[in-house]
């Protein structure tokens, strides 16, 4: 199944309950989704084709082995999944059995640790967000809890000034806007060590549960793939800036 058939099945299903508005999920205007999008759409590629051998897309985050720097941006619950209930198993662990079937990495975000339990039990690595909760204990918690489960990371939203001192040691994860292996590409050779999804998975288990988040996977590696080899880019650390340009449209 290529990618515009995993994404039209689930779109179809959220259509069928009313909630494709939902899938937007920018606050009032929307106006930052469109920056975003207009952002990644100003950069083109440099074509530099590799011989017919397909790019290596492996990576290493957190010292999990990954099939591509493609992993799950911190989820919770999904209004839109909630609403194509009953789900067999519940759906943030037929995302995370589908993130696992595809070598793939999950992150939690405001979950239960009951939750995040059954979740770590499917089997991909998960690094779990922790939001800096009013009361420090339940953040502790979290944290504590992660870590026992053997989370391979934990995030949580710091200070910038604190951030840019350990710069070099942590890893770079971006999301907000990616939706294409293309969009992955240019976020890697922008510097990023790894691209984040939510709104792909909502879509993908909305249109067939942990298979389709497999399968949408699965044709994200495609494209990275793909696109990698035409721009020259054997592997994930052959990839630099130098296969961007900006486009100047007038
Ligand atoms: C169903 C759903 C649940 C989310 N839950 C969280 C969360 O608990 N914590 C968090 O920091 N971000 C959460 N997000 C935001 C995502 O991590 C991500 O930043 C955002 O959706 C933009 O990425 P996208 O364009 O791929 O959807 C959630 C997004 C979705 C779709």
């Amino acid at each position: 199944m290529g990618y515009r058939e995993i994404y039209e099945k689930g779109l179809d299903r959220i259509r069928s309950i009313g909630m494709e508005p939902y899938l937007d999920l920018g606050a009032e205007t929307h106006s930052q989704n469109r920056l975003n999008r207009q952002h990644l759409d100003s950069f083109v590629f440099e074509m530099r084709m590799l011989d017919s051998q397909q790019a290596d897309t492996a990576t290493t985050l957190f010292g999990a082995q990954l099939r591509a720097p493609i992993v799950a941006a911190a989820i919770c619950e999904s209004r839109i999944l909630k609403r194509l209930a009953p789900w067999d198993p519940p759906y943030l662990e037929q995302i995370a059995a589908g993130l696992a079937d595809a070598g793939s990495m999950m992150s939690t975000g405001m979950v239960t640790l009951e939750e995040l339990a059954r979740i770590v039990d499917q089997g991909a690595p998960v690094l779990h967000v922790v939001k800096p909760y009013q009361d420090d204990e339940m953040v502790l918690r979290h944290l504590e809890r992660a870590a026992e489960l053997g989370c391979v990371a934990v995030g949580m939203d710091v200070d910038v000034f604190f951030l840019e001192k350990a710069w070099d040691e942590v890893p770079i994860l971006v999301d907000s806007g990616f939706r294409r292996g293309t969009d992955v590409l240019k976020a890697l050779a922008l510097g990023a060590n790894g691209v984040g999804i939510a709104t792909l998975l909502v879509v993908a288990c909305a249109g067939g549960g942990r298979d389709g988040v497999r399968a949408m996977m699965e044709a994200l590696y495609e494209e990275l793939g793909r696109t990698m080899s035409i721009t020259g880019c054997r592997s994930v650390g052959a990839i630099d800036p130098s296969i961007l340009h900006r486009a100047e449209l007038t």
